[in-house]
Parts: structure tokens; C-alpha cells; sequence
């Protein structure tokens, strides 16, 4: 599938728009570490912020002109970096989430993307399931969350 992968400091207003309703869908957020919706003015100041900040790195991805999700990147330490995703619930057990992973981990430099780590609350069966088939493996678990490792090779 052809991707179009563009960081969010290169989106239009209205495709931030389209991301923060994605974002804000229930069926989204509540897999997320804050759960809440985000509101237009807080989505606005984040992504003025991501224009000067080298440890976060958010990519929207599109299909033909349609949103397919994003992908985004937060440096924990030299070569590690915590990686959080969704995908627009069309997509969902389409192959099609596996497919962006994958064209956005090949375009990453191997020398500073290394390792990925993903937390996931414990209720989320898909996406535990999904990052095991993705090649994350369990690092360990508390009381909410599975947290999860990638070796990029
Ligand atoms: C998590 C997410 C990115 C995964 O993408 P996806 O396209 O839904 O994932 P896939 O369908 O490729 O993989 C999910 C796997 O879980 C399996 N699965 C789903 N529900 C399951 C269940 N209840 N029990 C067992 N397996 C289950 C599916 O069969 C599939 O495995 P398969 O491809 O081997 O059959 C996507 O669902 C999403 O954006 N969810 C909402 C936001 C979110 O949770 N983000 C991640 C936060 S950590």
C-alpha cells in the first residue's frame, strides 16, 4: 500500500484537525495513557512545541488523501525510543496498521532508532496481540500495563 507519511509540523490545519477527531474517538482514546479528549487549543500548543523539540517525532500517515493513523516517537535514552500508534478502526484487522509499522520502521536510521518500547494497558487484547505479532516482546507488567520492546534489526 502507498503511504503518505508526513510529521505533524508539515500537516495542514485541517489534517491536525482530522487527527485530533481521530484521536478523540472513544473507541480510541480509551487505550491511551491519558484518556481524556484533547481539547483543539491544547492539540494546537503540543504541536508548536514538536517544531523545536529533537525527542519527539509524530508522523501522520495517509492513504489516498485518507487518514490512516499516526506513529510517533519519544527518546527515552541513546537508541531507545517509545513508540505509541492507532489507526483509524476501518483499518483494524486489515493488515493495514502492520503495513505502516513496517514502511515507517524502514525509513528510520538504524543508528539512532535501536530499540522501541510500547506500553499497553492490560484490557487491550487487540493490541497486545498486535505487538507480539509485530516482534515487541513482553519487558515486564504492573497493575495497568504490559510494557513491550522491539529490537530494530
Ligand atoms: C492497536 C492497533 C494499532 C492495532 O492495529 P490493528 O490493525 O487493529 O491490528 P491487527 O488487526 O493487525 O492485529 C490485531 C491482532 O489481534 C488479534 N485480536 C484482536 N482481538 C483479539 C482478541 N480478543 N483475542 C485474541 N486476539 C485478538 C487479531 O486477530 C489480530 O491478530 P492476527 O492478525 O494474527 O489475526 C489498533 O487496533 C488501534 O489503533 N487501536 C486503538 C488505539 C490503540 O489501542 N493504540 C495502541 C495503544 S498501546
Amino acid at each position: 500500500m502507498e503511504f503518505e507519511i508526513i510529521n505533524y509540523s508539515d500537516c495542514t490545519k485541517e489534517h491536525l484537525i482530522e487527527i485530533l477527531n481521530l484521536r478523540n474517538e472513544d473507541s480510541i482514546r480509551i487505550w491511551m495513557a491519558n484518556p481524556e479528549k484533547i481539547s483543539l487549543d491544547n492539540h494546537f500548543n503540543f504541536i508548536k512545541k514538536l517544531r523545536t523539540d529533537k525527542d519527539r517525532i509524530y508522523y501522520a500517515v495517509f492513504h489516498e488523501g485518507e487518514l490512516v493513523g499516526t506513529y510517533n516517537l519519544t527518546k527515552e535514552n541513546d537508541g531507545i525510543w517509545e513508540r505509541g500508534i492507532f489507526t483509524a478502526p476501518k483499518f483494524h484487522g486489515t493488515g493495514v496498521t502492520k503495513e505502516m509499522e513496517g514502511q515507517i520502521l524502514s525509513m528510520l536510521p538504524r543508528n539512532i532508532f535501536m530499540h522501541l518500547t510500547a506500553k499497553v494497558k492490560l484490557n487491550n487484547v487487540r493490541s497486545i496481540y498486535y505487538h507480539l505479532k509485530m516482534s515487541y516482546y513482553e519487558t515486564g507488567r504492573d497493575s495497568e500495563y504490559i510494557y513491550f520492546k522491539k529490537d530494530i534489526k
